[in-house]
């Protein structure tokens, strides 16, 4: 209701009426003010005269679910939106939610993470100004198949990048680079039974509308953000609308025909593919060239001695 509210304000064009907002949603006065309240308590900017009712000034720069839910053309994926201004990290709030019974779709987002978690234990930067979530979903397979849903997340985000203008390259399995640097990462948690999974959480972290300088130090050699490459902020909300749709356009793809489109669309924005690389894994370091990913999401390496391997899981280094 606090999103109808809203809408009203942002479609006017100067002052609206609380006798009208009330009428065309069936509410009464006294709610839709409790509702503009609220709406001020969240940072929006909104002037209120005695007899020509509210306008909006200002909304904040936040990645509100007021300000998401309008972008949003999903069929289930953040129908519920938990936002936190600041957690630890959007992947352990999921977990627990997942835990308590969260339905599918359940979506969490934060202006920052103060415990961001990236693959193999690593700390994930997170200061305000990028965008940290991660979404419960329940799919009913096998859980050898979970791998396959980090491959779909990065084809669509590579997609959806692509379609704001940047060119983009998947490093396998999950990393996304822009201009050679990453931009993205993707960190995908499983709870699951020998035969059946329970959930995932996808986790999903953007440099988005940061200054490379807030990134640490150490990091700025290899991480860029979209802000400092575009030249100009993003539209945050509309981002994650447009990811989330083409997430789920790929997820009921791959549900009823196979992954085999997905794992192409992944091809066509890869950037590992045909590349002489390193993969480490279990303490062990293996070379080669990559050729392809099965239809498991593995990748597959040609090794100098001619034969070949599979890898679901390793940290990969491309050759120069
Ligand atoms: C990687 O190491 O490449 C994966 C990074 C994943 C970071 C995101 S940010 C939102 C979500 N919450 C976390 O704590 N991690 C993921």
């Amino acid at each position: 209701m606090k999103s109808k509210v809203l809408g009203f304000l942002k479609r006017a064009d100067n002052y609206v009426s609380g006798e009208e907002i009330s009428k065309r949603l069936g509410v009464s006065r006294t709610a839709v003010w409790k509702h503009i309240r609220s709406l001020k308590e969240d940072g929006y900017k909104i002037e209120s005269q005695p007899n020509r009712g509210y306008s909006l000034k200002q909304s904040p720069n936040l990645m509100l679910p007021t300000e998401i839910k309008p972008y949003l053309e999903t069929r289930f994926l953040g129908f519920d939106i938990i936002y936190q201004a600041r957690v630890t990290s959007t992947n352990i709030i999921a977990r627990e939610l997942a835990e308590k019974g969260a339905s599918s779709g359940t979506l969490v987002l934060a202006e920052e993470q103060a415990g961001g978690k990236g693959r193999l234990g690593r700390v994930w930067a997170s200061p305000p100004g990028g965008i940290w979530l991660s979404f419960i979903v329940k799919p009913e397979v096998s859980p050898f198949q979970a791998p396959l849903f980090t491959l779909l997340t990065a084809a669509a985000l590579g997609e959806v990048l692509k379609d704001n203008g940047f060119k983009v390259g998947i490093k396998w399995p999950n990393d996304i680079l822009c201009e050679g640097k990453k931009v993205v990462g993707i960190l995908t948690e499983v709870r699951a039974e020998i035969e059946r999974l329970n959930y995932l959480v996808i986790g999903v972290g953007i440099n988005a509308n940061i200054s490379s300088i807030d990134l640490p130090q150490e990091l700025r050699e290899q991480a860029a953000t979209l802000q400092d490459i575009l030249g100009i902020p993003i539209n945050r909300p509309a981002f994650v609308a447009a990811f989330l749709k083409k997430w789920e356009e790929l997820y009921f793809l791959s549900l009823e025909e196979g992954f085999a489109e997905t794992l192409n669309i992944w091809r066509r924005n890869n950037i590992t593919l045909g590349r002489e690389l390193t993969i480490k894994i279990g303490g062990k370091e293996i070379r080669g060239k990559a050729i392809d990913i099965d239809e498991k999401g593995a990748l597959i390496i040609l090794k100098k001695d001619g034969t070949k391997e599979s890898f679901l899981a390793g940290e990969v280094t491309l050759s120069k």
